[in-house]
């Protein structure tokens, strides 16, 4: 059947316009092979939307943004040290603009997988007898609640200046994102590790507690529970053991980095961010590199790899995503490499080229 999808694109900061345009010649490129049209609504946030509104996010862009299907969205935010989008106060910084439309969209599910590609197991910093196999673990990090979102303020206390962030989750907040987790497990190895602290926080042993509940209704789910600082640990030890990791927000952000670095290749991994609806942010899940910023050798293939995850969750369309993620199989398989990835023996490339080459291979 063919398609109108209605897309809205997130360019963001950095690197984030040079990557989108090449998740975009690829979408259109697959739409093209596939009878589809692609429909985008270019939307503001971050340090582009301090720049032209004052501000990282507007009502606009959220009202925008809900009519989408879904959204691509490359990079947010600068570097601190000379951005002067960091000279503004917290909540007008680039950053709050990301959890603004998180919370404003209900982007409450956090889906980052973290592979090792068999092509780019030369940059996997881990020994090669822990790697032996590969591994593909999915962090499901629950994305609207939290320390992210509690209550904070910074106050002078009997002279002594004391600061507050709190950690609340409710268990309607634990059981929607541990559904998705379990659901999602269905259809991968079958197997959810839920990390919390529950030695120490009350926030984790109510998560232990309803995650047990919801476990119940998938008896083919094996769950385990873990401590976040022997997963932290885990991760480098024994990847191979995890499928799924559903955890709260804070303990998800540590883990889908030291996850990420783990592959050796985060220029490589894509990420979703869904709530109830079919609706989903989708973006790389580095970051915005304004150190490379401009230069045309940023690594396109996370944004790529983003946009197949869109067509498959947000749009149902199987198909097409599988074309994508064999044409960046393929190219990879044919030795080119951008310079992140690149090792002896490849042929490196620039981002252009490499958005060419994916959109070439599409069939
Ligand atoms: C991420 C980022 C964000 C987060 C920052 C930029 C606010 O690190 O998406 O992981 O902490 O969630
Ligand atoms: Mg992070």
């Amino acid at each position: 059947m063919d398609m109108n999808l209605n897309i809205g694109v997130i360019k963001g900061d950095g690197i984030g316009a040079e990557i989108v345009a090449e998740a975009m010649k690829v979408l259109d490129r697959t739409a093209e092979i596939y009878g589809h049209t692609c429909d985008y609504t270019q939307l503001l946030l971050g340090g582009a939307s301090i720049d032209a509104h004052g501000v990282p996010l507007t009502d606009e862009t959220v009202e925008k943004a809900k009519k989408c299907s879904a959204v691509l969205m490359g990079s947010i935010g600068g570097d601190a040290k000379v951005s002067p989008w960091y000279k503004l106060e917290p909540s007008k910084r680039p950053e709050a603009g990301l959890l603004g439309i998180r919370k404003a969209l209900n982007l409450f599910a956090n889906l980052r997988p973290a592979i090792l590609y068999d092509e780019l197991k030369g940059a996997c910093p881990l020994k090669e007898e822990i790697t032996e196999g590969g591994f593909d673990l999915m962090i499901m990090r629950e994305l609207t609640g939290g320390l992210y979102f509690g209550e904070r303020k910074t106050v002078e206390e009997n002279g002594v200046m004391t600061a507050y962030d709190s950690l609340t989750y409710n268990e309607n907040e634990i059981r929607r994102i541990a559904v998705r987790a379990f659901d999602i497990a269905m259809k991968r190895g079958k197997k959810v590790t839920s990390v919390d602290k529950a030695n120490v926080l009350d926030s984790s042993r109510l998560w232990r507690k309803v995650v047990e509940e919801v476990a119940k209704d998938y008896p083919e789910v094996v769950l385990e529970h873990m401590l976040v600082d022997n997963c932290a640990m885990q991760l480098v030890k024994d990847p191979k053991q995890f499928d799924v990791v559903l955890t709260e927000n804070m303990f998800g952000d540590i883990l889908s980095d030291e996850a990420s670095m783990v592959t050796g290749s985060i220029g490589m991994l894509a990420s979703a961010s869904l709530n109830e609806t079919k609706f989903g942010l989708y973006e790389p899940s580095g970051g915005s590199a304004p150190d490379i910023a401009g230069k045309g050798i940023a690594n396109p293939i996370a944004t790529i790899l983003s946009a197949a995850m869109m067509l498959r969750f947000s749009f149902d369309l199987d198909k097409e995503a599988d074309a994508i993620e064999e044409a960046v199989a393929r190219v990879l398989r044919e030795g080119y490499r951008t310079i992140d990835i690149m090792s002896e023996g490849k042929t490196q490339i620039g981002t252009e080229k490499m958005g060419d080459m994916i959109a070439s291979y599409i069939v």
